[in-house]
């Protein structure tokens, strides 16, 4: 990709190094543009040496911004595949929400046709106040993405909202702009289940599988980048991933109550979720003592979340399982397929722990006509995109593009 990475005046700017840096080791060409202000904060002797590119300011006298031999603030606005304002101050955005193009950066702002991304990072009451929000609001009504800040403790001294995101969610947001789309998945909405349910049997003691929930994080993150818009229902601790709607669950009656508010209104379901299959009859509300309980556990069925979506399911929905068996695989996989009613099940072979927190894997689809050929083995975030690409082939296949 070609990026543009604009630098004002916060104090996060020492940052936009680190990110500069990060995107050119991927093999991404980064321009960055300093404002008057920025180049208070960070040199662009730094930002070009690490991006091997020229670094651009604000005054003409100076060379840093050329009327020859091209009209540079036309020439950037058009080299660039997008634009991302990184520390965003309150004034670069201020500026932008109202078209004001008083430097190099406000104008390739303006002038520029590629998509704009914004990561602001400023103080918690200005970050609060109304006047930052509105124009905020007006630039995503644009079109242009926002990496919200994060909580924490800002370099003011002041706690709350208004850090700058971690620069690692920043270059996934960016990344994601270039990721190739997929005609079959552009705009879809796919809901997908991800990671342990956790089935309380006292607020200290909890049922709980070995899932982590990587591969459906993942699958999100490859499904978003593939031009769908993902909702997440996750278990587990693992952060989400940027752009993807999630909602957190603890149970298995948690995770179908969260996907029954969202199934009808989506277009696939992607169900990785390594759901339990009982749950403790009784929840005691006080920790059990010991010699309280009987040493015998009475478990109760949980609901199968995959057969009661697919039974609720309106044409035109796709529904994609997910199955870890750790023998007989193949046949086991088919008769999910078939029972639950299900459009392809991806198995995984666990034999001897395979899969649950593993680097690379491999999963087997499996269709009403048989088993296909294996995808992988690879590393998950990889192992995800080509399931992904697979699986919006299948839908070009199908005809179920609508
Ligand atoms: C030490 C210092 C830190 C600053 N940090 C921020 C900041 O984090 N966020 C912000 O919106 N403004 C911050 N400002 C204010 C901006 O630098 C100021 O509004 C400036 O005009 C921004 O110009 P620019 O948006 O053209 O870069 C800071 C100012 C100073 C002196």
């Amino acid at each position: 990709m070609q990026i543009i990475l604009g630098i004002p005046g916060g104090i996060a700017a020492y940052k936009s190094a680190d990110l500069a840096r990060l995107l050119a080791n991927d093999g991404h060409r980064v321009r960055c543009i300093l404002t008057e202000a920025g180049a208070r904060f960070i040199t662009p002797l730094t930002l070009s040496s690490l991006t091997a590119e020229p670094c651009y300011g604000s005054n003409p006298d100076q060379g840093e911004w050329r009327a020859n031999p091209s009209i540079e603030h036309i020439e950037l606005a058009r080299w660039a595949d997008l634009v991302a304002v990184v520390p965003a101050t309150a004034d670069i955005i201020g500026k932008a929400a109202n078209g004001l193009a008083s430097d190099l950066l406000s104008t390739v702002l303006l002038a520029t046709r590629a998509p704009i991304l914004w990561a602001p990072a400023m103080n918690t009451g200005m970050w609060a106040h109304p006047a930052v929000q509105a124009n905020l609001a007006r630039l995503r009504s644009f079109g242009h993405s926002v990496v919200d800040p994060d909580d924490g403790i800002l370099a003011c001294g002041e706690e709350g909202s208004g850090k700058l995101a971690q620069v690692a969610a920043i270059a996934e947001a960016i990344l994601m702009h270039g990721a190739p789309k997929l005609s079959s998945l552009i705009g879809k909405r796919v809901l997908i289940t991800s990671g342990p349910t956790r089935e309380d049997l006292d607020p200290v003691r909890t049922l709980t599988n070995r899932s982590t929930g990587a591969m459906g994080i993942e699958l999100a993150r490859a499904f978003r980048d593939a031009g769908a818009h993902v909702q997440l229902v996750l278990g587990g601790d693992l952060p989400a991933p940027w752009g993807v709607e999630t909602v957190r669950v603890r149970s298995a009656l948690d995770m179908l109550s969260a996907c029954e508010a969202r199934w009808a209104s989506a277009d696939g379901l992607v169900g990785a979720a390594a759901v339990a299959d009982q749950r403790p009859e009784t929840f005691a509300a006080e920790k059990v003592k010991k010699g309280e309980r009987p040493e015998t556990m009475v478990l109760v069925r949980t609901p199968d979340i995959l057969a009661t979506l697919s039974a609720a399911r309106r044409p035109g929905q796709w529904i994609l399982g997910f199955a870890a068996e750790s023998e007989n695989h193949l046949a086991h996989a088919s008769a999910k397929l078939q029972n639950k009613g299900l459009d392809a099940v991806l198995v995984n072979d666990i034999q001897g722990g395979r899969a649950f927190g593993a680097q690379a894997n491999t999963l087997t689809p499996i269709l009403a006509q048989g088993p296909q050929a294996p995808i992988g083995p690879l590393p998950k975030d990889e192992l995800a995109r080509a399931v992904v690409h697979w699986w919006g082939h299948q839908l070009e296949a199908r005809g179920t593009v609508q």
